[in-house]
């Protein structure tokens, strides 16, 4: 038996296929490559001294995936593949809905001719909206996610909930991610986002490096203690940490599991620089400017749910995660290319 791994060659997927590797599971990727490179896939079967079985293929391709379950006993499906840009979800909607949510039932429905109906889907604090209050526990309801990308998201997690309710031997998980970042200790494999980050981390790790002048700051008047962004930066070796578990969690309760994937801290855009600047000894130029639209003033879990049902909890520091992003982005100034 395999587990399939949508959006293998991306970031966190990357990160997941090695961890799985590892721990000694067969492993079978697929991915469109739109963002995300070949390279990363090689560099994870050189760490682990293990290959993977990789499709370049799309998930909204019905018999491409038909053709995939067929040619594999495939026990339980990692689901990464989507879009996650929020700027280019405002500017063109459909590719969103397209992607995130058609590719995901396309990939349900192949999953259910196949008879495979475990699934762990990559979902998002962005499904909470703007809540009245932290840390937000999985029990506050959902809120309006700002933009499509968002919105997305939290459809995915309602055709889910349908599909569970509908049909008792379906086994899901819904991970609430926070932020993730980091890299591998090996430093060969790393968040490498194609043109220019929208992120926070890539972003001060590509002006660290020399790749671009300074960082904006969006925004230093917000009603947090230094007046910019609050967030729960998770190091991405604790989040595919997460995914193992409730991947075995699942495998021994059907129905619909929500887990927030989080430290339970937050940190501010200027403590992040200060952490970058510690362990660099470089300078972070950056500019302040106005509010990101969409931006929340802060955002941090709780991660309690996930401690007492699967035994996870967040083993890595802010430094620890900018020491990781930091060796990756030094060995590969220009990421995989
Ligand atoms: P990523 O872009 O690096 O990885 C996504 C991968 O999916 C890419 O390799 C891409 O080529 C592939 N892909 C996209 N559409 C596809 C399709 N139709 N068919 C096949 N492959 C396709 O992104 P990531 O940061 O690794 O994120 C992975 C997942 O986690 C995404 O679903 C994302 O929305 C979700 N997520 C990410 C974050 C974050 O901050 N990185 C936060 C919350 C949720
Ligand atoms: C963003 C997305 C969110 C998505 C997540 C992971 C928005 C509004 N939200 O979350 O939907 O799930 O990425 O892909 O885009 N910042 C700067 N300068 C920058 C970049 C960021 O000051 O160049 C600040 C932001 O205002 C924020 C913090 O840094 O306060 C973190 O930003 P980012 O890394 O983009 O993550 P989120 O906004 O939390």
């Amino acid at each position: 038996m395999a587990i399939l791994v949508t959006g293998g060659a991306g970031y966190i997927g990357s990160h997941m296929v090695l961890s799985l590797l590892v721990n000694g599971y067969d492993v079978i990727v697929i991915d469109n490559l739109s963002n995300s490179s070949r390279e990363s896939v090689r560099r994870v079967e050189q760490i682990a001294k293990k290959s993977v079985v990789f499709y370049d293929g799309d998930i909204r391709d019905r018999d491409f995936l038909d053709s995939v379950f067929g040619r594999h006993e495939v026990s339980e499906v990692l689901h990464f593949a989507g879009l996650k840009s929020v700027g280019e979800s405002v500017l063109e909607p459909l590719k969103y809905y397209d992607n995130n949510v058609s590719g995901t039932l396309a990939l349900c429905e192949a999953m259910n001719t196949a008879g495979v109906r475990r699934l762990v889907f990559s979902s998002s604090a962005t499904v909470y909206g703007d809540p009245a209050s932290m840390p937000i526990h999985e029990g506050v309801p959902t809120g309006q996610p700002t933009n499509p990308y968002g919105r997305s998201k939290l459809m995915v997690e309602e055709v889910l909930k349908d599909l569970a309710a509908a049909d008792s031997q379906w086994s899901i998980a819904l991970l609430r991610y926070f932020n993730p970042v980091g890299a591998h200790v090996s430093g060969k494999i790393g968040e490498d986002p194609f043109g220019i980050p929208n992120n926070l981390v890539p972003f001060i790790s590509q002006v660290v490096v020399g790749r671009r002048e300074a960082l904006t700051i969006y925004g230093n008047d917000y009603p947090t203690p230094d007046g910019t962004g609050v967030r729960d930066y998770i190091h991405v070796e604790d989040l595919v940490e997460g995914h193992v578990l409730a991947m075995r969690a699942i495998s021994r309760k059907p129905g619909v599991h929500v887990w927030n994937l989080g430290t339970g801290r937050g940190y501010s855009v200027l403590d992040m620089i200060e952490t970058f600047k510690k362990v660099t000894g470089k300078d972070v130029p950056y500019v302040i400017a106005g509010r990101r639209d969409g931006d929340v003033a802060e955002c941090w879990a709780d991660p309690s749910k996930a401690l007492d049902e699967l035994g996870w909890k967040a083993g890595h520091c802010l430094s620890d995660m900018v020491e990781d992003t930091w060796r990756w982005q030094k060995n590969n100034p220009n990421g995989y290319s």
